[in-house]
């Protein structure tokens, strides 16, 4: 009888959870494929509950339907960290104490370590950042592509090649996205400089747009699958890419089926009908255009807003393209912040800080060595004397440079990663100014808390150093750019391409002083290296951080044997860089019109492309970086001599470690293709692998390659050809260090 008592109440349960299921209603129920879910939604929302679908509500947030508890979309930069909490509708601090973040090296560094996995270990991490933070959408990772190395924000993209940045994008995003956040790939497209970024109107021909400028993302949307995109603030055959046809209907959403949401990039939507037509889906930031900043219900003046809902109560406009908007913002809204499945995320946690210093080990690039000057060494019975001189050694680096400017938990400078490492070997350091650069350590009313006053002289500063470096065993100078305007910030662009502050003049003056020097360039771009032949030391720090200083530290004293690789090129001058040689770069104005048209007549030879083929040696080549150890890259060979349009074909090489300590080397495969009716860059990457050797191994490498490797796109056609004949595969360890070159021939 009891028995009997507890099946029926068994059964009252189990019915009860039926009748609940069954009166859930659809969009609410997980169990149901999305498709249908948004449908449901969709045919309860009003005209009024769609249209607060497409614009902000917030500097960062979009509304949901609070209605029907479709909750609200929280966005966040990106791409190096969670950036902390701002006030609902202004762009200073919300005065929060719990938002402080890691923040990870920035994307130029995760791009020079040539390592997916690294790739995929950041966006999981940072990933989990945003999640904790309850944020549905990261507005990151960046890959546009290096152009000119006056560009402000290059430091937030990976680099000047659409292959090597096409790899890398996709386990960020994937990473991420594990986490139920999705990434918003930006900015799409042709955001190649911030000087005049509202108003410069790019020209550029189909092939060079399709062959450099899009592929990363591409790969971002039909591998990476990202949910959202960021349209770009500049105008491309004169229409905002905000709101593009070409851009995000022909291309975007037509070739590449992206089926998720386009995002403005703040700002950057000018028009309400191209914006409706043109493949905007979300607007933000639109403070512009006689809508004064933070006055009341701005929002429902936004293009996407009140004037939308105006054409279609005129009848001047149906719902098919509101309708398309909603179901892409509802799918990311299921995707993310309906997502039952998402993990909890977690903040500042060790793994992070470790994910943030392994990237930073990977991705430094020892640039030259001569004399085997690094890695420091304790030799017998002495204790090394150090001398670091420059502002880059003490100054915190998180704090500025714009949109991805961050509050961090913590943060090791330079100086301090130096003197920690230093104490293990008992070497003895000493810091000497030697010049003063930006002082200023505040953005957007998060300070970095560092005085950095300084009211001594250059002359002063540089005698002082001088003195100092004297009596030093190593010098270690670190300077570079940094996050303030005109340097690497967002918002403007460098005035020139060599390093500001008297920099120089100090780095001349101790390279006389002691010739035991070392030059740590904290940067994001290429800088003129006038004294290059002097300093026997020179590393490529980039923005590392909140390890920065640790792992710069592990790479100078050798606790990590350096592997990165220059993800562009660094000319010698400016004027040996395409886009200045070919010079339209920063844009010709328009006669009484605020748009300043640029074309970019260098067409597909950007960054090495350029370099080899019209063979203007650079100071430092794309793919450049040493090791503390050797390699030999040995002869490679095909697995076939012939291949069809439908074939593929493996290249194989031997790399082996002839160094005394393990060490990883990066094998690059170039693909050359050296008569084709068409021009062709000397050599384009299409394979790299990083491996890592133990002294004496030697593994082998492989490549597959298929058509695809061959081809470039042919405009008129409107579709990528490959031309039979001879193609050449070329191996080595930097764009220009090719070991070994294996011929093939595409059949007719
Ligand atoms: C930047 C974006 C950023 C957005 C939100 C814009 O000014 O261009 O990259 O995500 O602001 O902060």
């Amino acid at each position: 009888m009891k028995n009997l008592g507890l099946i029926v109440f068994g059964i009252g349960i189990m019915w009860a959870n039926a009748m609940q299921a069954s009166s859930l209603p659809v969009y609410l129920d997980n169990g149901r494929p999305v498709e249908e879910r948004i449908e449901d939604a969709l045919s309860r929302m009003t005209l009024q509950e769609k249209i607060g679908l497409l614009h902000a509500q917030s500097k960062f947030s979009s509304r949901g339907v609070p209605r029907l508890g479709i909750p609200e979309l929280w966005t966040t930069d990106g791409p190096h960290g969670i950036r902390p909490e701002v006030l609902w509708d202004e762009w200073n601090q919300a005065g929060w104490s719990n938002d402080s973040c890691v923040a990870f090296p920035a994307l130029t560094c995760l791009a020079a370590t040539w390592n997916p996995a690294m790739s995929s270990l950041y966006g999981h991490s940072i990933g989990e950042e945003a999640r904790y933070r309850n944020k549905s959408v990261l507005l990151g990772p960046g890959v546009n592509i290096y152009r000119t190395p006056l560009n402000g924000r290059n430091f937030e993209y990976m680099g000047e090649d659409p292959y090597l940045a096409a790899r890398m994008v996709v386990p960020y995003i994937k990473g991420v996205q594990s986490n139920g956040v999705a990434t918003c790939v930006k900015h799409y497209a042709l955001n190649n400089q911030e000087y005049n970024r509202h108003t410069t109107n790019v020209t550029v021909d189909d092939r060079t747009l399709y062959e450099i400028y899009l592929p990363a993302f591409k790969a971002a949307v039909t591998e990476g699958g990202t949910w959202t995109i960021m349209g770009a603030y500049n105008l491309y055959n004169n229409e905002h890419a905000c709101h593009n046809q070409k851009l995000l209907n022909d291309i975007l959403k037509k070739e590449w089926q992206f089926d998720g949401a386009v995002i403005s990039d703040w700002g950057g939507t000018h028009d309400t009908m191209q914006a409706i037509k043109n493949g905007l889906d979300l607007e933000f930031g639109s403070w512009t255009n006689g809508l004064s900043e933070g006055s009341k219900n701005a929002y429902d003046s936004y293009y996407l807003a009140d004037p939308y809902i105006k054409l279609i109560n005129s009848g001047a406009l149906g719902t098919t393209e509101l309708d398309d908007k909603c179901r892409r913002i509802l799918r990311l809204i299921f995707r993310t912040a309906m997502n039952p499945n998402r993990p909890f995320g977690s903040l500042c946690s060790d793994s992070h800080y470790e994910a943030a210093r392994r990237i930073g080990d990977e991705g430094i690039v020892l640039l030259r060595n001569e004399g085997e000057i690094l890695p420091i060494k304790k030799a017998e019975g002495t204790a090394p004397r150090i001398l670091v001189v420059g502002e880059n050694a003490i100054k915190m680096m998180t704090v500025g440079g714009g949109s991805s400017s961050l509050k961090v938990q913590r943060e090791v400078s330079p100086l301090d990663g130096i003197r920690s490492a230093a104490k293990e070997i008992g070497a003895t350091v000493e810091y000497a100014r030697g010049y003063v650069g930006d002082v200023n350590g505040e953005y957007n009313g998060v300070t970095s808390g560092q005085n950095l006053k300084d009211s001594r002289s250059a002359k002063e500063l540089i005698a002082e150093a001088v003195n100092m470096a004297r009596d030093a065993d190593y010098v270690i100078f670190v300077g570079g750019l940094n996050k303030s305007n005109h340097q690497d910030c967002e918002g403007s662009d460098r005035k020139s391409y060599s390093l500001p502050y008297h920099q120089n003049d100090v780095i001349e003056a101790l390279s006389k002083a002691n010739r035991n020097l070392i030059v740590v360039n904290v940067s994001g771009n290429a800088v003129e290296m006038p004294w290059v032949k002097k300093v026997p030391g020179i590393i490529q720090a980039w923005y590392l951080g909140s390890e920065a200083g640790n792992s710069i530290a592990d790479v100078i004293f050798g606790k990590v044997n350096p592997s990165g690789k220059l993800p562009f090129s660094f000319p010698l001058s400016l004027n040996d860089n395409g886009a200045h040689s070919m010079g339209q770069y920063p844009g010709i104005k328009r006669n009484k019109e605020n748009v300043w048209d640029e074309e970019y007549r260098e067409g597909i030879l950007v960054g090495y492309r350029w370099h080899d083929t019209k063979r203007i040696k650079p100071l430092f080549a794309f793919g450049h970086g040493l090791s503390y150890t050797s390699f030999m890259i040995g002869d490679a060979s095909v697995d076939k001599k012939e291949i069809t349009q439908s074939d593929s074909i493996t290249i194989t090489v031997p790399v082996t470690n002839t160094g005394v300590i393990p060490g990883a080397e990066v094998v690059q495969l170039y693909i050359a293709d050296p008569v084709c009716s068409v021009t062709r860059p000397t050599k384009e990457l299409k394979g790299f692998e990083k491996v890592y050797l133990q002294p004496g191994e030697t593994r082998h490498v492989s490549f597959t390659v298929g058509i695809d490797a061959l081809s470039y796109f042919d405009s008129d056609s409107h579709q990528w050809k490959a031309e039979p004949g001879e193609f050449k595969a070329m191996l080595g360890n930097s764009s220009d260090k090719i070991a070994s070159t294996v011929s093939f021939v595409l059949k007719k």
